[in-house]
């Protein structure tokens, strides 16, 4: 052991790697490091000269400028491996010892030490001794005793408390520091996540397609979470399926089947998370595999698919966070797809019960046949003619089959009657649109229907019936019908007479538009004319008279026309 050392290596290495000794802690790299930026620290806070004394090798590591001379007696050295805390003590005569803890480093035992003269009028001798060692003349010996901060060992031992002091605060100021950066992380994440979930709850609406959903969800996850793939698989109502995937996957669609079918036995309540398993069984059949989360796309017991990511990047395992955010999504998905499940079983079945009372009426009245399903698509295609939105032209289409449906309160041997109506049964059947109307009035889900059933008949300058409406007082729905009801009516054969030639009754239309219909909606059949003539001619073309099933038929409306030459007269 010397009983002082001067390395100038160690400071010159110092300088130059620690070139900003107050630097964010978080940018640290080593416990060197970091126990060098603490003694930097502890020089900047207490003004006082400081080395760096490493107890096990007894070394000095390090030193501030303001240290090239140590004087670290025997006495000195034990004193700063015996203690734990900060400490201050006259060891040699005019000489202020003190010592700082600092972190370890390697496994080494770490500490800051230092001395100051205690009376700046005389050069202490330890410190002359030292000066001779190291080959100083007078000169700088004196040179470097002028530049000595002289203070007794109370002071000395007041500024060391403080500076530890100081440490204890900037400790807790870093951990504060921490816990906050960490804190932002874990809002901005959750923020993330909110967001996620807010644009699929965005998009839960039923004109959203579960494929198209997914997609999103996909897009999003993959965003938020890094990892190696993302995948969703679905399986709709007829049983199709569909692998959606982001990033690189270990399996194609087959493969993520057996993959699935592994886990048969697991409680889907929850999430499936499993990391390390490249060296598994299951890493050894999926290779590429080191972790992921697979959670179940379902709404209750109703399961529509599966979702999964899978190798977190960076060495990291998938935890609670990834299977919470997996689980919630999922569920969106589950829900979403269950909903429009829900909702194509409810039109289905809301269709199906349509056919079923046109099919009823065609039973009825066989002079109608296929009657309905024509009007229903003339008028839809009137309808997206005018530009009228999905729903509305699907509205339009469901109340041209159900226009007449008030037949059935009507009577059978006038509905039957094969020649023209008496003036008495003629007003029998203008009944049908009021009883129509009372038919599907209590129907819910039929109930956009109601404008067109009760008003197909009214006419443009308020001659028609039930109700004498005029204009623009006439339900659209029902104007549009009235044209596609008066189209199929005089082009259909009846028993007595063929139905008219399509310029005849376009003659007719240009005629009295403005009296009989709304000229927009005559405008918007010219423009459709060539559609509306072929899709009219398939449909009659197509239909047999056996075909009560789906009410397609080539049987005009007798009782649409009383009378071929005068279309206002039609029921
Ligand atoms: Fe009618």
């Amino acid at each position: 052991m010397t009983s002082s050392i001067f390395d100038e290596d160690a400071l010159i290495e110092l300088q130059q790697a620690d070139t900003d000794p107050l630097a964010s802690p978080l940018q640290l790299q080593t416990e060197g490091q970091i126990a060098i930026r603490q003694l930097h620290r502890y020089h900047d806070w207490s003004g006082l000269p400081l080395l760096c004394w490493n107890c096990d090798t007894e070394t000095i590591l390090t030193r501030t400028p303001d240290m090239p001379l140590a004087v670290l007696d025997p006495g000195v050295l034990q004193r700063a491996v015996a203690e734990t805390g900060p400490w201050t003590d006259e060891l040699v005569p005019g000489l202020v010892h003190y010592g700082l803890p600092l972190p370890m480093a390697d496994g080494c035992r770490l500490v800051a030490l230092g001395h100051v003269p205690s009376d700046p009028r005389s050069i202490p001798t330890a410190a002359r001794t030292a000066a001779v060692q190291l080959g100083w003349d007078e000169d700088r010996l004196q040179e470097w005793f002028v530049h000595q901060p002289c203070a007794s060992r109370e002071i000395v031992a007041r500024l060391v408390d403080l500076t530890w002091q100081q440490r204890q605060h900037h400790e807790r100021f870093e951990a504060a520091e921490m816990e906050i950066a960490e804190l932002a992380d874990r809002i901005e994440r959750m923020f993330e996540e909110i967001s996620l979930l807010h644009a699929l709850a965005r998009n839960l609406h039923l004109s959203c397609a579960p494929v198209d959903l997914a997609e999103l969800a996909l897009e999003r996850i993959s965003a938020l979470i890094h990892c190696g793939g993302v995948a969703a698989y679905l399986q709709d109502r007829s049983g199709e399926t569909r692998l959606l995937t982001r990033g690189c996957l270990p399996f194609d669609e087959e493969g993520f089947v057996r993959f699935v079918e592994q886990f048969s036995g697991h409680n889907w309540q929850r999430p499936l998370v499993r990391n390390n398993v490249a060296d598994t069984l299951l890493g050894r059949d999926f290779a590429g595999l080191d972790n992921f989360v697979l959670a179940e796309i379902a709404e209750g017991s109703h399961r529509t698919g599966w979702l999964l990511i899978c190798n977190l990047q960076n060495g990291r395992e998938f935890g609670t966070i990834e299977a919470s955010l997996l689980n919630s999504v999922a569920t969106i998905l589950g829900v979403h797809a269950r909903n429009i499940d829900l909702y194509q079983e409810h039109e289905e079945l809301l269709v199906s019960f349509v056919r079923s009372m046109v099919s009823t009426l065609d039973a009825k009245d066989p002079y109608t046949r296929g009657h309905s399903q024509r009007v229903a698509a003339v008028a839809r295609r009137i309808a997206v003619e005018l530009g009228l939105p999905p729903e509305d032209v699907n509205n339009v289409w469901l109340s041209g089959l159900l226009h007449d449906i008030g037949k059935i309160g009507v009577d059978d041997r006038v509905l039957r009657k094969p020649g023209r109506l008496t003036p008495q049964e003629f007003e029998h059947v203008k009944k049908h649109p009021e009883i129509g109307y009372q038919i599907l009035k209590g129907l819910t889900n039929l109930r956009a229907t109601l404008p067109g059933v009760r008003h197909h008949h009214e006419r443009f300058d308020g001659s028609g019936y039930p109700d004498g409406l005029a204009g623009e007082e006439i339900p659209f729905l029902a104007r549009i019908l009235a044209v596609a009801d008066a189209f199929d009516a005089m082009c259909s054969d009846r028993p007595y007479r063929r139905g008219m030639a399509i310029e005849q009754v376009e003659a007719i239309f240009r005629q009295d538009r403005g009296a009989y219909w709304d000229p927009r909606v005559i405008r918007a059949y010219f423009q459709a004319r060539k559609d509306i003539h072929a899709l009219w001619q398939n449909l009659v073309a197509n239909a047999s008279d056996s075909a009560l099933d789906d009410a397609v038929d080539v049987e005009g409306s007798t009782l649409c026309y009383a009378k071929p030459e005068s279309p206002t007269e039609a029921t």
